[in-house]
């Protein structure tokens, strides 16, 4: 069956996103605010789900319509073939939000469609109580102006979540942010890699997993994996031919450093969970001790926001001892993260390209200079 899938993912990543769905051979690949919509089948779901570095999750599009008051969301909700997915004993919660929207009251909404399926549901399966006991089938709902979407979510906890973070250090990026930067860095299997501020390792343990062609999601399991709907063995085979694609030790290298001696035995720790430790080396030591060698290389690096960790002074005293340690040169590329306008004037250069991204809803650069 062919699906319209919806993929929310970061502001600001749309277009990598979109990018990253093409060159998988995903068919109408179309970049929206905050997502990107493209088609497929159970196959291009699993093979999503498990490959994307990029997305937040993944939701087939049911239904998509102008709703301003209750009676006409339950009957738009209540057309859709909810039987197709939803078994006899599903459970099937329903979650969403609102933004603009005569129908702002999201627990308003969730009750409507919930009663809009129940009664569908009763209807054809002939009961009138369901007791909800099997797999767990999330309808997830979006209003914006008033334009409603309905959806299954395939994906269960947000694909952020790899399965290799042990515990969280301090302020962790998320892996979808760290892989946006990577993205943007470009990494090869021959990158050799710095981040003197790599806290519990996020950005060295997403490079080396693109260094090695490693699709991110083959340490997790998936909501549609206990979909009756859903094609058992989609999973099984996009999760092989992922694995056919790993190259197992690339010249890839990374440095991670950090002046915490706890984020160090973080980044070694979730570096061994995702696989990928033969290709970290992370030890304690602080930014201005930081020696690189003259040699093609890249430092992608998150360093302390003032707002989170330390106050703004410090870290701009920071970014001025990166630019020290790490000026820009010929065969180097620096790529920093800050939420901090004044970045270049610290580090000490203007960036050759800057990019608009957010952490969480800090609206951040990429300071980009090669
Ligand atoms: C925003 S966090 C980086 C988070 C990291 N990207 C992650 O995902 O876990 C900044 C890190 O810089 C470290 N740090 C602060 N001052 C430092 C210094 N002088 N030298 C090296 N690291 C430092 C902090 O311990 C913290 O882990």
């Amino acid at each position: 069956m062919e699906y319209k899938f919806i993929t929310p993912c970061a502001l600001g990543t749309e277009g990598l996103l979109s990018k990253e769905l093409s060159l998988m051979g995903v068919d109408k690949v179309a970049a929206e605010n905050g997502s990107v919509s493209f088609a497929g089948d159970d196959f291009t779901c699993a093979m999503v789900n498990i490959g994307s570095r990029l997305a937040a999750r993944v939701l087939i599009e049911l239904a998509e319509f102008t709703a301003a008051d209750f009676d006409s969301l339950y009957d738009k909700v209540k057309r859709i073939p909810f039987e197709d997915f939803i078994g006899k004993d599903d459970a099937f919660p329903v979650t969403g939000y609102s933004i603009s929207s005569a129908l702002h009251s999201v627990p308003g909404c969730q009750k409507i469609i919930k009663k809009a399926i129940v009664d569908r549901l009763s209807g054809v399966y002939k009961i009138s109580w369901f007791k909800e006991t099997g797999a767990a089938v999330t309808v997830r709902f979006s209003a914006q102006k008033d334009r409603f979407r309905i959806m299954i979510d395939t994906t269960g906890v947000s694909l952020h979540k790899r399965g290799y973070r042990a515990h969280y250090g301090a302020a962790p990026i998320k892996e979808t942010l760290a892989a946006a930067m990577c993205n943007l860095a470009r990494i090869f299997p021959d990158t050799l890699l710095y981040d003197p501020f790599c806290g519990s390792g996020t950005v060295l343990i997403e490079a080396a997993m693109m260094a090695q062609n490693r699709a991110p999601g083959l340490k997790r399991n998936f909501a549609a994996e206990n979909y009756g709907f859903m094609d058992k063995n989609a999973f099984k085979y996009a999760r092989s031919k992922a694995l056919e694609q790993i190259i197992l030790s690339p010249d890839f290298h990374a440095y991670g450093y950090d002046i915490d001696p706890e984020c160090i035995k973080l980044t070694v720790e979730n570096a061994k969970k995702a696989g990928v430790d033969h290709l970290i080396t992370a030890q304690v030591g602080d930014v201005k001790d930081l020696a690189l060698p003259n040699e093609r290389l890249k430092v992608i690096t998150n360093p302390p926001y003032g707002e989170r960790l330390l106050d703004i002074a410090a870290a701009r005293k920071l970014y001025k001892t990166l630019g020290q340690v790490a000026p820009p040169q010929k065969g180097r590329g620096i790529f920093a993260i800050s939420p901090d306008d004044d970045f270049e004037k610290e580090y000490g250069a203007p960036a050759n390209k800057k990019r608009k991204l957010y952490n969480g809803t800090i609206q951040c650069f990429l300071y980009m200079y090669f």
